[in-house]
């Protein structure tokens, strides 16, 4: 063990915290994590903590949450600059204009947001959870916030329902074109594609599976196929290798990097363990409407 990770250790005794880190992080951090998982894991895993202390390696909107479901508990940020650009893109008047346009309207919003957005939502989903939960929805109309390219592919599993799209989207998902996947396959005959529902649609009809990190963890560990393209951020292949010793990971390109995630380090960890600094903050007013969606989507996902 370094000293650093000694130090970590000692730290989070001290302090009776916790790690939880999402699959992005770097290798080092998800190594000295307490638990790792995609977003709709981690939100389950905060709710049930018996720790005083959070330490939230991953972007802001993921701490928020934590805060959101644990109110006592002191969640800490390694980087406060950490963020998902993709949790901003709302445009608040156009919810109201589509609440005023369909009587039955449900505002469902992926966990990619910013509290104040969740705020407007009558239930919030995760990857792993949004075609479960738009499915069990009693609304015909939905409006599927933030990610248009996660709203599509929802759409396309619920025909039944009339989801009405946003235009945002995740700026290193929606970055990968045909073309890589193109090369990748000529370059790697025999693997499987896998992607993530945040890339574009052109990718989503390449793939062999679509799922969220945690899907994509599972399909693979789960396929007789030992080769496998994978169509996600380059974090998850710390658990791809380490459940799949004896398999093989192609990278799609160089550039599949959320440099958001990376700024999480094990220096900063020490740093907010050592200070407490860096801890989320949310009044009381907006969490008790933040937190309405996100308690629905731990009922509805059950
Ligand atoms: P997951 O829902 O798979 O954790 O994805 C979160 C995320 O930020 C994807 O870009
Ligand atoms: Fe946000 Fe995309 Fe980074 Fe995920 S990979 S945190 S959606 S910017």
């Amino acid at each position: 063990m370094s000293t650093l990770t000694e130090d970590i250790v000692r730290l989070k005794e001290m302090r009776n915290a916790v790690i939880l880190a999402h699959y992005y992080v770097n290798d080092e951090v998800q190594e000295i994590a307490d638990y790792i998982g995609d977003s709709y894991y981690l939100s389950k895993v905060a709710k049930d903590l018996k720790e005083d202390v959070i330490v939230f390696a991953g972007v802001s909107f993921m701490g928020e949450s934590a805060k959101l479901l644990c109110p006592d508990k002191t969640v800490l940020m390694p980087d406060m600059k950490a963020d998902c650009a993709m949790a901003h893109m709302v445009d608040l008047d156009k919810i109201q204009k589509m609440r005023e346009e369909y009587e039955d309207l449900a505002v469902v919003c992926y966990i990619n947001s910013t509290a104040k957005i969740k705020t407007y939502a009558d239930v919030c989903v995760t990857s792993a959870n949004a075609v479960k939960i738009v499915k069990n929805l009693p609304n015909k109309n939905i409006f599927f916030i933030p990610d248009g390219n996660l709203g599509r592919y929802v759409a396309e599993q619920v025909p039944e329902k009339n989801v009405i799209l946003n235009d945002g989207y995740c700026p290193v998902h929606a970055a990968q074109t045909k073309e890589d996947v193109k090369n990748a396959k000529a370059k790697y005959p025999n693997a499987e594609f896998v992607v993530h529902p945040e890339c574009i649609k052109e990718l989503l009809d390449e793939a062999s599976y679509i799922g969220s990190t945690s899907g994509i963890i599972d399909y693979v560990s789960n396929s007789s196929c030992n080769e496998f393209i994978i169509g996600t951020e380059d974090g998850v292949f710390y658990e791809l290798k380490k459940q799949n010793p004896e398999k093989k990971f192609y990278k799609l390109n160089d550039k599949f990097v959320c440099h958001d995630m990376k700024l999480v380090t094990l220096e900063k960890i020490k740093n907010v363990l050592e200070t407490m600094e860096n801890q989320v903050e949310i009044s009381e007013e907006l969490r008790e409407k933040a937190l309405r969606p996100l308690d629905n989507m731990l009922e509805y996902a059950k």
